[in-house]
């Protein structure tokens, strides 16, 4: 028995890294997973481990996104969690370096498949009376991430998005959260990265570590939060500071009068 029995789980990018990590996890405690990636021999190769369906899909294309969720619907009953995961880095720190190719091949993923999937699963969760989504965003959504900063543009959208989807979604009893991993040991950071941060003693996450903040927020009933993850540390829910507000009329201190 499971906190996650009779639920249903969908997982994107659950091929490798971090969606394989939380689908195990999902499934461990009681969740039917639907397995979804553009990897067909790795997605399959989850699914059977895990007892769950693999359905291949390319995030980035809304046709394949809305198979995917109609496919889970129809095999498992329903959808009641989705973590919308699927996504890469591109590593271009030079803007004149980036090609039209490459920039869409990333927005393509880490944008449009969060809106593509969310939507998908709002849909599927409203069918259903409710539900739980979980979106991967970075650390880099928070923060400045000068060597690739398309992918760091692209985890802050996630992190705009979610925020901004949050109390719309809330009366439907559907929560949209964000994790926000630091660096954690899966193929998007390549081996050499990884030996470079072995070398200089850089703690490194496992994606376990991923898994169970996804796990508790799906379970913890919160919304619009963006959960930070770091080596060696508890999930930290990230304080966002409130912006300045407009002054009302007589206390204008802006601009100087010199410059009316
Ligand atoms: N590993 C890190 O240090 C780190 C840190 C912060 C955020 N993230 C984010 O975590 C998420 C998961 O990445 P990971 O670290 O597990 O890397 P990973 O490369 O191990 O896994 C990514 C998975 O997404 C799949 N995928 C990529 N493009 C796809 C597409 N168009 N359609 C369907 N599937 C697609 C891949 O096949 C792969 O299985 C990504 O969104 C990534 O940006 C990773």
């Amino acid at each position: 028995m499971g906190d996650l029995d009779g639920k249903v789980a969908l997982v994107t990018g659950a091929a490798s890294g971090i969606g394989r990590a939380t689908s195990e996890l999902l499934a461990e405690r009681g969740a039917r997973v639907c397995v979804v990636d553009r990897d067909t021999a790795g997605g399959g190769a989850v699914a059977d481990a895990i007892g769950g369906i693999f359905v291949a899909a390319d995030c980035g294309d809304t046709t394949d996104v809305d198979a995917a969720f109609a496919r889970c619907e129809a095999d498992l009953g329903g959808v009641d969690i989705a973590y919308l995961n699927a996504g890469i880095a591109i590593g271009v720190a030079d803007i004149t370096a980036l090609d039209d190719e490459t920039y869409h091949r990333i927005q393509r993923v880490n944008v449009d498949g969060v809106v593509y999937g969310a939507r998908a699963a709002v849909r599927a969760m409203k069918r259903r009376g409710g539900g739980a989504i979980v979106a991967t965003s970075s650390l880099a959504g928070i923060i400045a991430f000068p060597t690739d900063p398309v992918y760091d543009g692209g985890k802050h959208f996630v992190v705009g998005f979610v925020r901004s989807l949050a109390p719309t979604l809330e009366p439907l009893g559907i929560t949209i959260n964000t994790v926000n991993p630091g660096i954690t040991d899966t193929n998007i950071i390549g081996r050499d990265a990884k030996d470079a941060l072995d070398r200089v003693g850089f703690p490194v996450m496992p994606a376990s570590q991923i898994a169970h903040a996804v796990l508790a927020l799906v379970t913890s009933g919160v919304t619009g939060q963006c959960w930070v993850c770091q080596a060696g540390r508890e999930p930290v829910p990230y304080t966002f500071r409130d912006v300045p507000g407009p002054r009302t009329g007589g206390t204008t201190s802006w601009p100087p009068e010199d410059a009316q």
